[in-house]
């Protein structure tokens, strides 16, 4: 009886501590599909609940990639289980400003082709923010919108995405607590967001409809859904910081019954994750240990070595050093489990003891492929990883998943039929055919006919021009050219920044190159930030391909390391791998990123960092090489780093580290209970 009081009580007094932290209800699901299933169930409840009381039900929809999987799961319910839609009213949140509704990126297409179109809703009850309004009409409609909702009783339940500049809706920062339904200016970062729905940056709307703070927080029960790492900043400070206009999410903290919905990337900046200890749930295990001690460093601008038992006292890690007994084990064993990720030797180190390197020493020859998502994040993000693999005489291929093509500008399509074309008069051979066909492609790439079927062919020379680049970078880290491999992989080819699903063939490629190189090592772009980019599908078809080829011999000892692309670099309790680059190879990798000559300067998608890649890169790396040193760690130039997958071949489960569990008050719970 004392046991169970004691540990009821340890847990009121952990929630309460997380919700003093978090001032949302918040579950972090290990993926989007189970946060997605579980919110689409609460809602089908709901619709069943008011069909049995012969009502309607309103709900307040929204577009983009967040709820996506919600509409899936509802139309599935619809087909499979027989659930109705025959009671809904339906309010979406916004609608771009001018936008036709036929259009590919408008939010009634969006909502046709997620949901409307495979359900049984009467058309009647769908209400979208109209984008073909006279602007002097706006303000009426705006009006009426706001007078329907209240008609039908107002919103029941509400779902939201969060954009990164904290908005819902469109209520982009400085967004008024009392505002309505309304036309708005759209966030300049918010239409850079957009811009993989468009072809290019000026056919983005500046404006959008969209429902007031006001609107949202009077709907009965709200859903704020956040997938991916690249959410997981904005989404820290809406759930855990200061109420402000200029965060709009955070007025939802106001909200009587608000339950925000992440996957751990989307979570990983919360203070659970980020510091627990701050909260008093920690599950210390060696890698937790890790990160407190790399943060404390960091936080009390000490190297490692020179943490006292104050700091960690001061600074909510008392446990440890009463665990460990002192300060100083603490220390040095996590001094020496960095010094021991530094490896000049990617390949392993041949005739070396192995035992406390990233890794093997054999074979000392090792057959390596090195992924690269686009034809440049090889040079990008392990350039000097790269070189030091072809010259540490190891048997280097790197295999480029997609084409790239369409981040290339249409001025650099031109440059390369215009010179096919001068060249052949210059050569005033029988080219005639030939001759037509490229003049057809230039006239397509000059006229932007980007409709046509042809358009594909465009396409083509894009993809051309960026294998050029890609050969040129590769050979310039020491490859021969049978070991370049550019796998085109299918999903990729829409022509449009928003990709297909992965499909067979994208994995049945993979599949077969590492069927056929048998590799000891395989790199890859970890990046998981966007769970629907070109970056997070291309390392799913990997995760998919070793799943596929895990009974053959090889493939157990082919170890997998991931690198992040061209934006994060792994947080240094997270790398297994760091590899000093020096000036003289920091040069040589520069000029390899230059050798992508379509991506200088301004590429069509730069994304919201104004700098050019190679700068980022190296930015990057030297930033790596100054948090080593500032832990006590050696000093270099510049440092790439990589972190090992590893896959769990009894269980076939590949996420080893997807497996971070949200922490639970476990181990205090069961301290309590032994003491009790
Ligand atoms: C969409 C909407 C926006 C999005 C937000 C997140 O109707 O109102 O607030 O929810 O921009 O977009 P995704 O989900 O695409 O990241």
């Amino acid at each position: 009886m004392k046991t169970e009081n004691s540990s009821s009580l340890m847990r009121n007094f952990l929630k309460y501590q997380l919700r003093s932290v978090e001032k949302m209800p918040t579950t972090v699901w290990p993926k989007a599909t189970d946060g997605s299933v579980h919110v689409a169930k609460s809602i089908a409840l709901a619709i069943r609940q008011r069909q049995q009381e012969n009502k309607h039900i309103v709900l307040g929809l929204a577009t983009g990639s967040s709820p996506i999987q919600v509409y899936r799961e509802l139309v599935r319910m619809h087909k499979e289980e027989d659930l109705s839609f025959k009671n809904v009213i339906t309010f979406n949140l916004d609608e771009y400003y001018p936008m036709p509704p036929n259009a590919r990126q408008s939010y009634v297409r969006f909502m046709n082709e997620h949901l409307f179109d495979h359900i049984d809703i009467q058309k009647k009850n769908i209400h979208i923010p109209d984008g073909t309004l006279e602007m002097d009409d706006v303000e009426s409609y705006c009006e009426e919108y706001e007078r329907k909702i209240k008609y039908f009783g107002g919103i029941d339940i509400q779902l939201l995405g969060i954009g990164r500049t904290g908005h819902i809706g469109f209520n982009e920062p400085g967004s008024w607590e009392t505002s309505v339904t309304r036309m708005v200016r759209l966030d300049a970062l918010t239409r850079r967001d957009a811009a993989k729905d468009f072809d290019r940056e000026e056919d983005i709307p500046y404006r959008a409809i969209t429902m007031g703070i006001q609107t949202i927080m009077e709907a009965r029960k709200i859903f704020l859904l956040g997938w991916g790492q690249h959410k997981a900043a904005i989404l820290q400070k809406a759930v855990e910081e200061e109420i402000t206009p200029n965060i709009p999410s955070t007025f939802l903290q106001k909200h009587k019954d608000v339950s925000v919905h992440l996957d751990y990337g989307a979570a990983e900046l919360l203070t659970r994750f980020e510091a627990p200890w701050l909260i008093g749930i920690c599950n210390w295990d060696e890698d937790l240990i890790c990160k407190a001690v790399t943060w404390l460093s960091r936080k009390v601008q000490k190297p490692i070595l020179k943490l006292t038992t104050e700091d960690y006292a001061e600074n909510g890690l008392s446990d440890l050093t009463i665990e460990h007994a002192s300060a100083y084990n603490i220390n040095i064993r996590i001094f020496n489990r960095l010094q021991h990720t530094i490896s000049g030797w990617p390949g392993g180190k041949p005739n070396a003891d192995d035992t406390t390197r990233p890794e093997r020493k054999t074979p000392s020859k090792k057959r390596v492929i090195i992924f690269s998502p686009h034809p440049d994040d090889d040079v990008i993000s392990m350039g000097g990883t790269f070189q030091r693999l072809v010259e540490q005489g190891h048997e280097v291929h790197v295999a480029y998943q997609t084409s790239g093509n369409i981040a290339v500008h249409d001025h650099h399509a031109r440059h390369f039929l215009e010179f096919c074309i001068e060249l052949m008069d210059a050569e005033k051979g029988d080219y005639k055919e030939l001759d037509t066909r490229v003049r057809q492609m230039l006239k397509q790439v000059i006229t932007k006919d980007t409709n046509s079927v042809a358009a594909q062919e465009t396409r083509l020379v894009k993809g051309l021009v960026r294998r050029g680049e890609a050969r040129a970078g590769a050979r310039l880290c020491g490859l021969e050219d049978e070991q370049i491999h550019f796998l085109d992989m299918p999903f990729y080819e829409t022509g449009r920044t928003r990709k297909k699903p992965l499909g067979e063939k994208d994995i049945q490629i993979i599949v077969d190159l590492m069927e056929k190189i048998k590799p000891h090592q395989v790199y890859a772009a970890g990046d998981l930030a966007d769970p629907h980019g070109t970056h997070a599908t291309c390392l799913d078809a990997i995760f998919q391909a070793y799943d596929r080829v895990k009974s053959k011999d090889w493939a157990q000892d082919a170890w997998l390391w991931l690198y992040r692309g061209a934006w994060h670099e792994w947080p240094v309790h997270e790398i297994e791998m760091a590899v000093p680059i020096s000036p003289v190879e920091l040069l040589k990798k520069r000029d390899a990123i230059f050798m992508h000559q379509s991506q200088k300067d301004r590429p069509p998608f730069p994304g919201n960092d104004s700098r050019e890649f190679w700068q980022r890169a190296e930015d990057r790396n030297k930033h790596l090489a100054n948090q080593y040193r500032a832990l006590g760690l050696a000093e270099y130039e510049a440092m790439e780093a990589f972190s090992r997958w590893k896959f769990d071949w009894q269980t076939g489960e590949k996420p080893a580290k997807a497996k971070k569990a949200a922490p639970e008050p476990n181990s205090k719970e069961k301290k309590a209970k032994a003491k009790a």
